[in-house]
C-alpha cells in the first residue's frame, strides 16, 4: 500500500501548488495572496476541510487536453470562523487566471448546496479572468448555475463576496446578487466591460481602477459595501461582519455577553444645536447609544447623508439606519434610499432588529432627482420598512418632516416603539415654508410683511415644531431625554425579543425596483 499512499501524497502536494511556483511568485509580485493563503487567513487555524481537491476540467479544445491542474482554479470547502461553520470558495488566479470552467462552477455549486442544506454562510473570494475562454458556452452555463443558486440562497443563508483581483463581464453578477461585497484597493476591479471595450463603444478613456476599482465602487456606484486597504483587512472585515449575523434565516445573530453598567449618556443632552439648521454628526449619537466600539459601518463612503451599519446594544446585534444631518442636512435622495432599503431588507431577512435615528428634512427636490426616479427609489425604502417583521424602534432626534416622517420607520408602517427627544419637530414641513403657504394671503396683505411672517412662523413652530402633538395621538410612545435613550433601547429591544409578526400569504411582493 505504501506506493498508493505515495501517489496520494504526491497528488496532494501537486494540488497545493495550483498553477505552480512561478505563477504563485507572479501573484505575490502583484501584491496579492494565493487562494490558499487567503483561506488560511480567513478561517480558524486548522479548521479548513477541502472538497474537490482533485477535480479537473473536461475540455479537449484549444490545447487544453494537454493542460490540467488539480482543483481546476478554485479551492472549495468548509471550516470555521470564530468557531462557527462557514463554506468558502477561493478562485486561484495561478490556474488559467482563475477563469471559470464547467467543473470550476460545479465545485462552487456543490458547496453552495451544502451551505443551503446545512444552514451556514457562503464566503466567495473572487479573483478571476472571467469565463474560461476555451470552454465557451459550458463556462457560461456554469456562471448561470451559480447565479441561480445565489438567488435561491438569497435570504436563506448569508452570502458574502470579496473581490480580490479581476472580476469582469458575467462574473460580476454573482457578487452582485450576494448580500455584501468587499473590494481590495488597487488590486481588484469589477466591471461589465473593461476599458478597451469602453473606449471602442463610448470613446471614453479610462483606467481599470477608475472604471471599476474599490474607490469607484465604494463612493460612486455603491456596488461595493466595503473598500479595504489590503487583503488582510478585507479578510478581517469578513470575520467582523460574520460576528453580527446569524448562520441562516431561522436563527438569531450571536449574542455577546454584556455586563450592565451606567447606561446614562449625559453627553447626548448637549448634542442637538440650539439652531435647528445647524448640523451635528449622527455618528456621535450612534457611538453613545451602541455598546462601546461595536458600531460597524456599511457603505461608509457612499450616500453619506444616510448612515447604516451593525452595532450591539447590551450584547444584542442590531442594524442602525440613521439620517446624517452633517451631510446635505440628512435629506433623503435616490442613493440614500437605495442604500438604506437594501440594508433594511438584509436585516429583516436575518432576524436582526432595526434601530432608526431620524433627523430628516424631507426628500431632495430637483429635476435631477425627479427625472432619476426618486419616487420609485424612495418607495423602496418605504416598502422595505413596511415589510420588515423584525423588532423595529425609531428615535426622532430632531426633524421628521413630510413624507420622510412616514418613511423613516414611523409607527404607522409597523414600527414597534417610537421615541422622540424634546428637540423633535414632527410636521409636514419646516415652519417657515409652512407659514409662507398657509398664511400667504395674510402676509401679503400685511403692512409689515416680515413681522407678520415671523409671527406666523412662531405660531406654526409652537404648534408643530415639537413632539407633543404626535405623542398626544400615540404616534410617539414616549418623549424621552437624550441621556436616557440607551437605557430605553436596552429595555425595549429586550421586551421585543420574542416578537412574532408575519406578512399576508403571497408568492412574493413586488417591491418598486
Ligand atoms: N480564460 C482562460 N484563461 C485565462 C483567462 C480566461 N478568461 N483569463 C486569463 N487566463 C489565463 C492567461 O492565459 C494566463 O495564462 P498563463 O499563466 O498560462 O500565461 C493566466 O490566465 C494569467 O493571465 P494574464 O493575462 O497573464 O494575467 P494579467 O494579470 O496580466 O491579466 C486579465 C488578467 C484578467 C486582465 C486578463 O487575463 C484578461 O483580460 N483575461 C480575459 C478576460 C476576459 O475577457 N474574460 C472572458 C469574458 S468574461
Amino acid at each position: 500500500n505504501q506506493s498508493k499512499f505515495e501517489v496520494l501524497e504526491r497528488k496532494n502536494a501537486e494540488a497545493l501548488l495550483g498553477g505552480g511556483e512561478k505563477r504563485i511568485e507572479a501573484q505575490h509580485q502583484k501584491g496579492k495572496l494565493t487562494a490558499r493563503e487567503r483561506i488560511s487567513l480567513l478561517l480558524d487555524e486548522d479548521s479548513f476541510e477541502e472538497i474537490g481537491k482533485f477535480v479537473m476540467h473536461r475540455c479537449k479544445d484549444f490545447g487544453l487536453d494537454k493542460e490540467y491542474y488539480l482543483g481546476d482554479g478554485v479551492v472549495t470547502g468548509y471550516g470555521t470562523v470564530h468557531g462557527r461553520l462557514i463554506y468558502v470558495y477561493a478562485q486561484d488566479f495561478t490556474v488559467f487566471g482563475g477563469a471559470l470552467s464547467e467543473t470550476h462552477a460545479e465545485k462552487i455549486c456543490k458547496i453552495m448546496d451544502l451551505a443551503m442544506k446545512n444552514g451556514a454562510p457562503v464566503i466567495g473570494l473572487n479573483d478571476s479572468g472571467g469565463a474560461r475562454i476555451q470552454e465557451g458556452v459550458m463556462s457560461l452555463a456554469g456562471y448561470a448555475d451559480i447565479f441561480y443558486k445565489n438567488t435561491l440562497a438569497s435570504g436563506v443563508i448569508p452570502q458574502i463576496s470579496a473581490v480580490m483581483g479581476p472580476c469582469a463581464g458575467g462574473a460580476v453578477y454573482s457578487p452582485a446578487i450576494t448580500d455584501f461585497i468587499l473590494m481590495v484597493e488597487n488590486t481588484s476591479y469589477m466591471f461589465v466591460t473593461g476599458p478597451n471595450v469602453v473606449k471602442t463603444v463610448t470613446h471614453e478613456v479610462v483606467t481599470s481602477e477608475e472604471l471599476g476599482g474599490a474607490s469607484t465602487h465604494s463612493t460612486k456606484s455603491g456596488v461595493t459595501h466595503f473598500s479595504c486597504a489590503n487583503e488582510v483587512i478585507c479578510l478581517n472585515n469578513i470575520k467582523k461582519l460574520l460576528s453580527y449575523i446569524p448562520q441562516n434565516c431561522e436563527e438569531d445573530a450571536p449574542f455577546q455577553i454584556y455586563e450592565p453598567g451606567n447606561e446614562l449618556r449625559k453627553g447626548l443632552d448637549e448634542i442637538i444645536p440650539e439652531n435647528p439648521n445647524q448640523p451635528y454628526d449622527i455618528k456621535e449619537v450612534i457611538e453613545q447609544l451602541a455598546d462601546p466600539e461595536s458600531f460597524f459601518e456599511v457603505h461608509q463612503n457612499y450616500a453619506e447623508n444616510i448612515v447604516v451599519g451593525f452595532a450591539r446594544i447590551a450584547g444584542r446585534s442590531i442594524g442602525i439606519i440613521a439620517n446624517q444631518p452633517a451631510v446635505m442636512a440628512g435629506v433623503l435622495d435616490i442613493h440614500a434610499s437605495q442604500k438604506a432599503a437594501r440594508f433594511v431588507r438584509f436585516c429583516d431577512c436575518f432576524n436582526i432588529p432595526l434601530l432608526v435615528l431620524e433627523d430628516v428634512p424631507g426628500f431632495m427636490p430637483g429635476t435631477n432627482q425627479e427625472w432619476g426616479g426618486i419616487i420609485t427609489h424612495g418607495a423602496k425604502l418605504l416598502y422595505a420598512f413596511c415589510e420588515a417583521t423584525v423588532p423595529r424602534i425609531t428615535v426622532i432626534t430632531r426633524k421628521a418632516y413630510g413624507g420622510a416622517y412616514d418613511v423613516m420607520n414611523s409607527k404607522h408602517i409597523g414600527a414597534d416603539m417610537n421615541y422622540a427627544w424634546p428637540t423633535a419637530e414632527i410636521a409636514v414641513m419646516g415652519a417657515k415654508g409652512a407659514a409662507e403657504i398657509i398664511f400667504k394671503k395674510e402676509i401679503a396683505e400685511s403692512d409689515n410683511k416680515e413681522e407678520k411672517l415671523a409671527e406666523k412662523v412662531e405660531e406654526y413652530t409652537d404648534k408643530f415644531a415639537n413632539p407633543f402633538r404626535a405623542a398626544h395621538r400615540g404616534y410617539i410612545d414616549e418623549v424621552i431625554k437624550p441621556s436616557e435613550t440607551r437605557q430605553k433601547l436596552i429595555k425595549a429591544f429586550k421586551m421585543l425579543e420574542n416578537k412574532v409578526a408575519s406578512l399576508p400569504k403571497k408568492k412574493h411582493g413586488n417591491i418598486p425596483l
